[in-house]
């Protein structure tokens, strides 16, 4: 019985043996991980994963187009030698060296020690440090945007997307047959032998998620990227983890940028400042601090101020307040030499947006120590906020000289705010 071309690409996939045919002489080559249920610790990954990898054959050699997690090496490798002899193997890219792409590459490196590694320009500590020791014989080329590598009757474009997901990361496009190998841009973790976007399950919750916590802190960088594969004709994205996007790949470029783009709410005027102070309070006294500075800051015209009290344990909404805002103060009190859980929950939850230069301060009453405000200010800090100001603490009820101050310092942040906006123009 002949089984249809689908099927038969299912079968192929779930047997661990067979590469897969994704356009004429361009092959996947990776690997299902359906048991995967955490990766890189922070992700959950409900419907596992895969490590893709691809291959493509030219008139002049085959490129290998990165590799996948060491444990599934044996698989890759089936994979690859069911369409190709590693002697016709000149030329292994590199998109993204984290070890989920990279782990059968050393492997590779000894079966096929004729090929060459194309790699970004940020790639190379990286690579050092991956294949130590030998690291000082490695041959490789870095390549960045308008460098491309021949493979006779076609050709594979570099593009130089930094940052996502790492500094080193990198696209390539195959011309003619407009089929961009994405690295993790435009992956996401979901695991379906049906490979290709137009037969597999419902993977949209999977991009979203994986776009909320791999790409969301670098969006400025992603515009950019996006900015360089706009022009290309676009037949297929083959990303590195999760379904090739062969169906109108072109809504996966808009779902990014849609993503991406900063949103302001309508009810703030363009020309408006957003200061948001966050708060929580054990007796009522580091809430009177947050109103005092509030009442500082709303003196400053230009200025928009938001009290948010964390007593409700919310994070998530207020990660995406955070991520619009111009400057946010944290206000917690100091139990046992710390600050709060629901200050650190909302705190923990900052690495996946982008705060770099936003502004920053803290403030809280105690009753012993008060090592809460100066914490608070070390991780603001740690997230690359500025924090201009020393924070105030005030020994447990502040009296109506401390709530003064508190009011001065709500004042001088929305002056800090409004000068630098002034000098930024
Ligand atoms: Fe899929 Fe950033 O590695």
């Amino acid at each position: 019985m002949t089984l249809p071309a689908a099927d038969q690409q299912s079968i192929d996939v779930a047997s661990h043996r067979h590469a897969v045919a994704i356009a004429e002489g361009v092959y996947w080559i990776g690997a299902l991980d359906a048991a995967l249920r955490r990766f890189d610790i922070i992700l959950s990954t409900a419907n596992g994963t895969t490590y893709n990898a691809y291959l493509v054959k030219g008139s002049d050699g085959v490129a290998i187009i990165d590799t996948v997690k060491e444990n599934f090496s044996e698989e890759f490798f089936a994979r690859l030698e069911s369409v190709c002899d590693y002697r016709d193997i000149r030329v292994i890219v590199l998109n993204h060296l984290e070890p989920d792409h990279t782990g059968a590459l050393p492997e590779l490196m000894r079966r096929a020690p004729q090929a060459k590694l194309y790699i970004s320009r940020r790639a190379t500590s990286m690579l050092k440090a991956l294949l130590k020791p030998g690291a000082e014989q490695l041959d490789y080329t870095t390549v960045t945007s308008g460098d491309s590598v021949s493979l006779g009757d076609r050709h594979l474009r570099f593009l130089h997307t930094p940052f996502l997901h790492w500094p080193d990361t990198q696209c390539s496009y195959l011309e003619p047959h407009g089929i961009l190998f994405s690295g993790d841009i435009f992956g996401c973790h979901y695991c379906d032998r049906r490979l290709f976007n137009d037969r597999v399950g419902d993977f949209r919750f999977s991009f979203d998620y994986y776009y909320a916590h791999i790409m969301r802190p670098f969006k400025a960088h992603l515009l950019e990227a996006i900015k360089l594969i706009e022009p290309l004709q676009l037949k297929q994205i083959a990303p590195s983890h999760g379904p090739i996007l062969r169906d109108r790949p072109r809504r996966y470029l808009s779902r990014y940028r849609e993503l991406s783009i900063p949103t302001l709410s309508p009810d703030i005027g363009q020309r408006e400042l957003t200061l948001i102070i966050f708060y929580i309070s054990a007796y009522g006294n580091t809430a009177a601090m947050a109103a005092a500075i509030n009442a500082g800051a709303e003196e400053q015209s230009g200025v928009r101020v938001s009290l948010y009290d964390l007593e409700g344990g919310e994070v998530e909404p207020f990660v995406d307040l955070i991520e619009a805002a111009d400057a946010v103060l944290f206000g917690s009190p100091t139990i046992n030499g710390d600050a709060v859980k629901p200050v650190w929950d909302l705190l923990s939850s900052l690495a996946v947006v982008n705060l770099q230069g936003k502004l920053g301060g803290a403030f809280g009453s105690y009753g012993w120590s008060g090592e809460a405000v100066r914490m608070i200010e070390d991780r603001l800090r740690g997230l690359k906020m500025r924090v201009p100001l020393e924070g105030i603490r005030i020994k447990l009820i502040p009296t109506l000289h401390e709530l003064k101050s508190c009011q001065t310092f709500g004042r001088e942040i929305a002056n800090d705010l409004r000068g630098r906006q002034a000098a930024m123009i």
